[in-house]
C-alpha cells in the first residue's frame, strides 16, 4: 500500500485531528502483519473453500491492510470473524443475506457482490 490518504495533511496542517490520525497510523504501525504462508501480499488472507461449489472459482482473499485502514480491529473481532484464519465458515449464500463479509458488502457500505465484483474478492 504506497499511499496514504492525508499523509501530507498530516505533516503541513495542525489540527484537532492530527493527533487522531497519529494514534491511528501509529496503531497500524504496530499491529502485527499477518503473512499467509501462500506468500502473497501480507495481511491477505486466502480462504480455504468450505462450502461445496464451483471449484473454477478461486478461493476468496481478504485483505486485511483496506479494512484496517477503515475500521478497528472490533469492527469485526470477534463478533463477525474470529482471529484465527480457517475459523469461519463462509458461503455466498450469507454474504447475499447480509451476513460475513456481507454485513458491508452490501451496495452502500461496500461494494456488493455481483456478477462484476466477484474478481475482487475471487482472485
Ligand atoms: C473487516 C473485518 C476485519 C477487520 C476490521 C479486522 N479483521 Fe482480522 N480477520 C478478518 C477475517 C475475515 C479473518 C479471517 C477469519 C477466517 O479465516 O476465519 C481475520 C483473521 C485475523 C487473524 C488470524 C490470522 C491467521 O493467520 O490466523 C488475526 C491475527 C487478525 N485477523 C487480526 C486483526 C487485527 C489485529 C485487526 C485490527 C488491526 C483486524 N484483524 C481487523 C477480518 C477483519
Ligand atoms: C465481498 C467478497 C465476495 C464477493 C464480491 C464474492 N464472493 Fe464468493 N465468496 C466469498 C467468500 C469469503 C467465500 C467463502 C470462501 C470461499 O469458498 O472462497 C465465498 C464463496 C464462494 C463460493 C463457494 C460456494 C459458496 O456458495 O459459498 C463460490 C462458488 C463463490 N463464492 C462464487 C462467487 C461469485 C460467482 C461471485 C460474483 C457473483 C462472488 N462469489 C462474489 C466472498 C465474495
Ligand atoms: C466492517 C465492514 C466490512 C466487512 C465485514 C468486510 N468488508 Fe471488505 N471492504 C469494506 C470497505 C468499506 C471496503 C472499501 C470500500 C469498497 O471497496 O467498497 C472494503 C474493501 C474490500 C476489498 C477491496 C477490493 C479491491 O478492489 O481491492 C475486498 C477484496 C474485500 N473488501 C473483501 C472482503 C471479504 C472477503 C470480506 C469477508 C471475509 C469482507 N471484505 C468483509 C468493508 C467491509
Amino acid at each position: 500500500m504506497s499511499s496514504v490518504p492525508g499523509r501530507h495533511r498530516i505533516q503541513s496542517r495542525s489540527s484537532l485531528r492530527r493527533p487522531v490520525l497519529l494514534a491511528t497510523l501509529a496503531a497500524l504501525w504496530l499491529t502485527p502483519v499477518v503473512q499467509a504462508d501462500d506468500g502473497s501480499e501480507p495481511g491477505d488472507i486466502k480462504f480455504v473453500r468450505q462450502a461445496a461449489g464451483m471449484d473454477d472459482v478461486s478461493p476468496a482473499v481478504f485483505p486485511h491492510w483496506i479494512h484496517r485502514m477503515a475500521y478497528t480491529c472490533y469492527a469485526c473481532h470477534d463478533s463477525l470473524f474470529k482471529m484465527k484464519a480457517g475459523e469461519d465458515l463462509v458461503t455466498m449464500d450469507q454474504i447475499q443475506n447480509g451476513q460475513s463479509c456481507g454485513a458491508c458488502h452490501d451496495g452502500k457500505t461496500a461494494f456488493v457482490s455481483n456478477l462484476s465484483t466477484c474478481n475482487r474478492c475471487h482472485r
